[in-house]
């Protein structure tokens, strides 16, 4: 038995135990009916979830696959991106939406962020199209749960006559300012199921979703080796396929993700108040003005819903290592995401991208910190946490000057 007391002195970045033993008594029977079929792939289950997650993101289709990386590389493929294209993304995201454009011999061209939100720049994406002639496509991320400016990326799509896959990993169920699930307005919307996700698996998936009945099709037969019918292969796909143990679990999960969502944002909106209350401002701020050296995640404009994946705070930069070994020292999980722009990775060194060229995103890279935001937080945990962010930051900032 743990004691309310120890559970408020840990605070993991991420919880999945506690989560699993409010489900565990809907999970076992299913996990055990999959077992019991012996129909590990493809299947009802599989069918069943897609239906659902088409409900769920409001999109005619929904096709699973592997996982959230493959979901991208799908969704490209089947648009036709080949070897010698160009395909537009952003610099501040996770490693896959590039990593992903990179796997059909196709050039990531990177953009910079918008500096209260880190979500894709529209005028940065306006830009590129200036300075690279092939880009064949858009891949906007809805980053850390919130909903990229899809109104500005859609309409520059249209100017440019190029599809749009919206990599929606981390942000099944957001919702735009005009209240769209995301996903749904692009050519294409790609999930992945990655445990850490608001919906998450019991190891990898992914799915894609579309209103477009001949991408689906198509879809569907690269993620089988472009199988149809079968033994016959009119082009090359992969062996992308979302396992029926995956689908079982996800179907009883979807039965709670606007719950725990909803513990997300009310989380979140205590970690906003005790913050603000302490001096700090939204990150629509610079660092540099006055109050508490800290910026809490911009909210979501009137209208839109951020499921926050992540809660993601600034702080500056020469204080940011020691605030997470105050807070590590005080058991409370912290990350980084993301410490390395995509343009100045290693791997993409070829591309010639040089520091100082997207200035908001590498500032965010020395900036950002993730706190716990899992719904299972308790009262005690969310203000320890609140209590000991603001606490070492008015500490180092005041050894600092
Ligand atoms: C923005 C983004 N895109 C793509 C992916 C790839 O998803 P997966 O890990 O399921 O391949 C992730 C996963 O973390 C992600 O965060």
């Amino acid at each position: 038995m743990t004691t309310a007391t120890a559970v408020a002195v840990h605070v993991p970045l991420l919880d999945l135990k506690a989560q699993y033993a409010t489900i565990r008594a809907e999970i076992e029977p299913v996990v055990k009916e999959v077992i019991e079929s012996q129909y590990f792939i493809g299947g009802p289950k599989i069918a069943e979830l897609e239906v659902e997650t088409a409900k769920y993101c409001r999109t005619k289709h929904a096709i699973g696959c592997a996982n959230g990386s493959d979901a991208i590389v799908l969704a490209l493929q089947a648009l036709g991106i080949k070897a010698g294209d160009a395909v537009l993304c952003p610099t501040f995201t996770f490693f896959a939406t590039a990593g992903s454009v990179h796997r059909l011999g196709a050039t990531p061209v990177f953009v910079d962020c918008d500096p209260a939100t880190l979500n894709i720049c529209p005028e940065s994406t306006r830009a590129a199209f200036h300075c690279h002639k092939n880009i064949k496509a858009i891949v906007p991320v809805h980053l850390f749960g919130q909903a990229c400016d899809l109104d500005a990326i859609l309409a520059i799509a249209q100017e440019q006559g190029v599809p749009v896959v919206e990599d929606a990993a981390q942000a099944i169920g957001t919702e735009d300012a005009q209240g769209k699930r995301v996903g749904s307005r692009g050519t294409i919307g790609t999930l992945s199921y990655f445990p850490s996700k608001n919906l998450g698996g019991f190891g990898d998936g992914g799915m894609i979703t579309t209103n477009d009945d001949a991408l689906a099709t198509r879809m569907m037969r690269l993620r089988n080796h472009g199988m149809e019918p079968k033994y016959y292969h009119d082009e090359i796909g992969m062996n992308s396929r979302l396992d029926a143990l995956q689908a079982a679990v996800l179907l009883v999960k979807m039965r709670h993700i606007d719950a725990w969502s909803a513990g997300r944002q009310r989380n979140a909106a205590y970690y906003d108040s005790q913050f603000a209350n302490a001096g700090a401002l939204d990150s629509g701020t610079p660092l540099s003005t006055g109050g508490l050296a800290l910026r809490f995640p911009k909210a979501a404009p009137r209208g839109a819903r951020h499921i926050y994946n992540q809660y993601t705070i600034r702080v500056p930069a020469e204080i940011r290592d020691a605030v997470r070994q105050d807070l590590a020292d005080r058991k409370i999980g912290t990350e980084i995401y993301y410490p390395v722009p995509l343009h100045l990775q290693k791997c993409f060194a070829d591309l010639n991208y040089a520091k100082g060229m997207f200035p908001h995103a590498e500032r965010a890279a020395l900036e950002a910190i993730a706190l716990p935001i899992y719904p299972d937080l308790v009262p005690a945990q969310l203000a320890h946490v609140a209590a000991s962010v603001i606490e070492s930051i008015r500490t180092r900032t005041a050894s600092a000057s």
